[in-house]
């Protein structure tokens, strides 16, 4: 009897176990994907999983499907104990076709029944139809991932995570995003990125929590949702169902499910591997084909580009063209592009403008790894002779002396040539003895000019490997350097009126006052080139051009006025007055007689510049000579007094310059 007792009690604790291991096997699962599911699951509509990964996708892209996968044992609450409780968390993805904005979303659904043959897709999601959306007869808990603003069920946007009981009309809803315990605020996330997405769903006492967040982010402290819901008052059969269910309309998207944790009791909740979970297959977008209208656009815009280009090259082109020919490949290195003194120059600016020459205008640049230049710019529309003029021109480049401009190289364009020189920091000399706002140089600075000039010039006619004329002495034509040193410029350029002009051969070249009688009758010679410069050491002494119209008649000249000073003993009335009587009167009557000297009216009793050099340096002593020496003193033919008409290029004694005028 008792040992019946006992084996009956047995049985009913037996018994008791049994139904507990099951009640407890379905307390909670975990699926890393669905590979081993299929049995577990009750999948209808466009759901299947796939293989081999185990992904279980509820819809593909096609409209109009709805897809649902349950898990097949139901939830009985009141069978175990009375408190409802779960927890749950899954790894979803929504991946929209490309191009296209997708729809209409995946839903954790929680429900009395798995029979939705009768739902409809697109805004039901798969698990209500028109009547029994909001009918307290569904028993149904749906958590929805929305991603299409259904305006019928006042939907915020179309990217919310909701709560529905019974009703498309969310009892709570939020725009999708997670707080981030990190940045400290709330980070908003695109359902149909077609990322991973991870949902917790956590029902416990009667407060309903919903979290998302993407897939690198630990569960969030704060949920998206929390609603306080007593669903003993919603689902009356006390069997529960739970699941997934998702549509598509016009608007279509894929929709899956990656992982699912389940679990009656949230401390019982295990993990998700994410290690093990499958790929999400990522459409590829489709070659579209590209409608002709805008193959034709993008061939017009190519075609716009192309001009524009092409218009921009052949501006560049003429805006940088030059002029070169093949001899001039032996000038190499002697050689600038235009470009290169076009930056230098930036663009022949005005505010770098340094003068108006008889040539040209001069213009202020710097070029890398070379300095500071002067370019001077050229006219000339020379067919004829340009290779022999480029040729000289680099070969006074070669010439080398401290007291030379040195001349850098050269440029070609059609109807101008550029010079480029050294830039000479403290300008002309004329500046300095004509223009009241600089100050007066001393006279041992005029000395050293002088002396500086002279070797310059003695240098060109003898040291080099040829005689080299330069034809146009003048105080502008004299450049400063920093340490007041003179620097002869512009040698030899006056040839470049032979070749620029049709003037007859014999023509005259230089400055008028400073050009010797007989260059009306001969050729240039170096003794012409000494008259000019014996004219120079009277005007640097003196402070004054050697012809000057503005001047009474008896001194106009500056030649005859310095003899006339001198045949009344008082040569030194001619220095510079500027000067204040500070100057040696020994040295200031050698450097005017030597003036005199030097512009001798006979070409052959003039000295050469080595004497001219010697003298200057104090090393040989003038040769005797006096005021009525015969052609001392002898202002130039009166035939070359200034003429207030234009000058006239057909005239042989008018030249490109007229320093009388404006000393340049
Ligand atoms: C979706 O699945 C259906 C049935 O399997 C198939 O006919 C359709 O072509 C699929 N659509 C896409 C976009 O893959
Ligand atoms: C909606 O679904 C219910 C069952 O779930 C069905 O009885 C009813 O006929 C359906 N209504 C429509 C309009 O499809
Ligand atoms: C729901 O969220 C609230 C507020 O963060 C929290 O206090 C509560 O413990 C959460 N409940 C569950 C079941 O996660
Ligand atoms: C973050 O979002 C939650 C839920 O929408 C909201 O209650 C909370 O105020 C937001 N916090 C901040 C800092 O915006
Ligand atoms: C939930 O509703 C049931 C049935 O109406 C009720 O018995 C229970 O007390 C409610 N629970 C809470 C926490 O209000
Ligand atoms: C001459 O040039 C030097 C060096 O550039 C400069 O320091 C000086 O001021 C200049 N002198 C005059 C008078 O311009």
């Amino acid at each position: 009897m008792a040992s019946e007792r006992l084996h009956l009690i047995l049985l009913v604790i037996f018994n008791h176990l049994i139904s507990l291991l099951s009640q407890q096997e379905e307390a909670g699962f975990v699926y890393n994907g669905f590979g081993q599911a299929e049995t577990d699951f009750h999948l209808d509509g466009a759901a299947k999983i796939l293989f081999p990964d185990g992904l279980l996708q509820l819809t593909n892209a096609s409209s109009q499907q709805m897809g649902h996968a349950f898990f097949k044992k139901p939830f009985k609450f009141d069978s175990f104990d009375r408190k409802l409780s779960f927890s749950t968390h899954f790894v979803c993805a929504l991946v929209p076709k490309p191009g296209a904005d997708g729809g209409h979303g995946i839903a954790f659904v929680v429900s009395s029944s798995i029979d939705f043959t009768q739902a409809d897709p697109t805004q039901y999601l798969g698990v209500f139809n028109i009547s029994t959306n909001g009918s307290p007869s569904s028993q149904l808990l749906a958590i929805e991932l929305d991603t299409v603003e259904s305006a019928e069920f006042d939907d915020i946007d179309k990217n919310h995570v909701g709560i529905d009981i019974n009703s498309l009309n969310s009892v709570e809803s939020a725009s999708a995003s997670y707080f981030s315990d990190t940045k400290g605020k709330n980070q908003s996330i695109k359902l149909l990125s077609g990322d991973p997405l991870q949902v917790w769903v956590d029902y416990e006492g009667t407060l309903l929590n919903v979290t998302v967040a993407p897939l690198s982010i630990q569960k969030p402290n704060h949920p998206l949702l929390s609603r306080s819901i007593n669903l003993t008052e919603i689902f009356l059969d006390r069997t529960l169902f739970f699941g997934f269910s998702a549509s598509t309309g016009s608007l279509v998207s894929y929709q899956y499910i990656l992982g699912w944790s389940f679990s009656r009791n949230r401390m019982l909740l295990q993990r998700l591997d994410f290690s093990k979970l499958p790929q999400i297959p990522h459409p590829r977008a489709k070659k579209k084909q590209t409608s002709p209208l805008l193959i034709a656009l993008l061939v017009l815009i190519a075609l716009i580009m192309l001009a524009v280009l092409g218009g921009v090259y052949l501006y560049r082109r003429k805006k940088y063209a030059e002029v070169r020919e093949a001899w001039e490949k032996e000038y190499g290195p002697h050689r600038f592009s235009y470009k290169s003194l076009y930056k230098a120059t930036k663009g022949f600016d005005k505010d770098g403008r340094l003068g108006k020459g008889g040539f040209g205008e001069v213009y202020r640049g710097n070029l890398p790894r070379v300095g500071d230049i002067a370019v001077k710019r050229v006219c000339h529309d020379a067919k004829q002779g340009m290779k022999q003029f480029v040729a000289e021109v680099v070969t006074m480049g070669s010439l080398k002396h401290r007291n030379l401009v040195p001349l850098l190289g050269y440029c070609r364009r059609k109807g101008e040539l550029l010079l480029v020189y050294e830039y000479m920091c403290n300008g002309s000399l004329d500046q300095y003895l004509f223009h009241r706002k600089n100050p007066a140089l001393s006279w041992p600075q005029r000395l050293v000019i002088l002396k500086d000039i002279a070797s310059a010039l003695s240098y060109l006619h003898t040291g080099a490997n040829q005689v080299v004329l330069h034809r146009d002495i003048k105080a502008s034509n004299v450049m400063l350097d920093s340490n007041f040193n003179g620097r002869l410029g512009d040698f030899g350029m006056a040839r470049f009126e032979d070749y620029g002009d049709s003037l007859p051969a014999t023509a005259a070249v230089g400055t008028m006052g400073y050009m010797a009688p007989e260059l009306t009758t001969m050729k240039t010679c170096t003794r012409t080139d000494v008259y000019a410069f014996g004219a120079f050491m009277l005007e640097v002494s003196c402070g004054r051009r050697p012809l000057d119209p503005k001047i009474s008649a008896e001194k106009r000249h500056l030649i005859k006025w310095v003899c006339d000073c001198w045949r009344r003993d008082s040569l030194v009335d001619a220095i510079d007055r500027r000067l204040g009587g500070k100057y040696s009167a020994e040295e200031a009557e050698i450097v005017l007689k030597l003036g005199l000297l030097c512009t001798n009216m006979v070409a052959e009793s003039r000295p050469t510049m080595e004497q001219v050099v010697q003298y200057i340096y104090w090393n040989l002593p003038l040769p005797n000579f006096s005021p009525e020496s015969p052609g001392i003193g002898v202002s130039a033919p009166s035939t070359l007094a200034p003429s207030t008409s234009p000058p006239s290029r057909n005239s042989i004694f008018v030249t490109h310059t007229i320093t009388y005028r404006d000393g340049r």
